[in-house]
């Protein structure tokens, strides 16, 4: 199986567009050591012809054009894609935006949990993408099912999500209620056990966005081969100190990468094969290559993702 990152950031990507916060300004300058990075999303295939996309950015168009798995073959039809498949983690604007771009009545199928397809069925704007030719399945949690493409055939990957704790997606919070739970495992937000139909037993565990690890989800990661995870801050009152926000991360469903119960230290006993952080936001001292921090997360075992991460299980 093979897997790509083709956006490691979180939403906002990086630079983000109206950003003057030191890192976004870093990025626009070509400072040594802080790349760019496109918005939130993996893609996987089992045969290196057919891909199954998690996750569609806003930043569809420019990962495409940079992603040559991800053009129509040279020597395909005129209309064609080698996308097979797109499933989502949860209806936040990063993660399902991008499906309008993929309009111009091309096929591929559409998973994601029941919740966030009523959210799309509730915004006509997604019926760009007509139901005959994309049609929308519920993606059922802790069960494993073979991805299938449009017309049916399997793609070769199959996936077992599950809820993580998390939130609504932010244009879905009832602000008028203050006790709202941004921390639930309702399955608002899912993670995803991505594996090849004939090797089940080596996975990649793509979470993109978690508000913490309990017992659950550490029992469910140990011994996987790779680890995809919530990179969104690295402390929790990031976006406050660099002000450029009034929101900790706990209140946005994201965990930070340093503290107690930061996502290195609360996974710190789980073996994986690879620990790699992604969804990173324009904030977090860690997209700087040449920060103290990032050596920190280095040296604790874990990478940072950036957009062409290749993996391969
Ligand atoms: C998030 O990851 O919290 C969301 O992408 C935020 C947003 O919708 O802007
Ligand atoms: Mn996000």
């Amino acid at each position: 199986m093979r897997l790509k990152i083709i956006g490691s950031a979180a939403g906002g990507g990086f630079p983000q567009w109206n950003c003057n916060y030191r890192l976004s300004r870093a990025a626009r300058a070509g400072a040594d050591g802080v790349r760019p990075r496109t918005q939130s999303s993996l893609i996987a295939s089992a045969d290196g012809d057919g891909w199954v996309l998690f996750n569609a950015s806003p930043d569809i168009r420019q990962q495409i054009a940079v992603t040559p798995e991800l053009q129509p073959r040279a020597d395909g039809p005129l209309r064609a894609t080698p996308i097979r498949a797109v499933v989502l983690t949860n209806g936040d604007v990063d993660h399902v935006a991008g499906l309008l771009s993929l309009r111009e009545r091309q096929p591929f199928a559409l998973y994601a949990a029941a919740d966030v397809l009523d959210v799309l069925a509730q915004n006509s704007i997604f019926n760009v993408l007509d139901p005959e030719l994309v049609p929308r399945r519920p993606l059922p949690l802790g069960q494993a099912i073979a991805l299938r493409d449009a017309e049916g055939d399997e793609t070769g990957l199959v996936v077992e999500a599950f809820a993580v704790p998390g939130k609504v997606a932010l244009y879905l919070e009832d602000s008028s209620d203050p006790q709202a739970d941004f921390g639930s495992d309702s399955g608002d937000t899912i993670g995803i056990r991505i594996a090849q139909r004939d090797r089940t037993d080596a996975a990649a565990f793509y979470i993109p966005g978690c508000a913490r690890v309990d017992e659950a989800l550490g029992q469910r990661l140990a011994d996987a081969a790779c680890l995809l995870f919530d990179g969104t801050l690295y402390t929790d009152d990031e976006m406050i100190v660099a002000g450029v926000g009034q929101k900790t991360g706990r209140r946005m469903g994201h965990i930070s990468m340093e503290g107690e119960n930061g996502a290195v230290a609360s996974l710190a006993g789980i073996a994986l094969g690879r620990r790699i952080f992604v969804h990173i936001n324009n904030t977090n001292p860690v997209l700087d290559e040449n920060s103290p921090e990032h050596a920190r997360i280095r040296a604790a075992g874990w990478e940072i993702g950036h957009d062409g991460m290749e993996l391969e299980l």
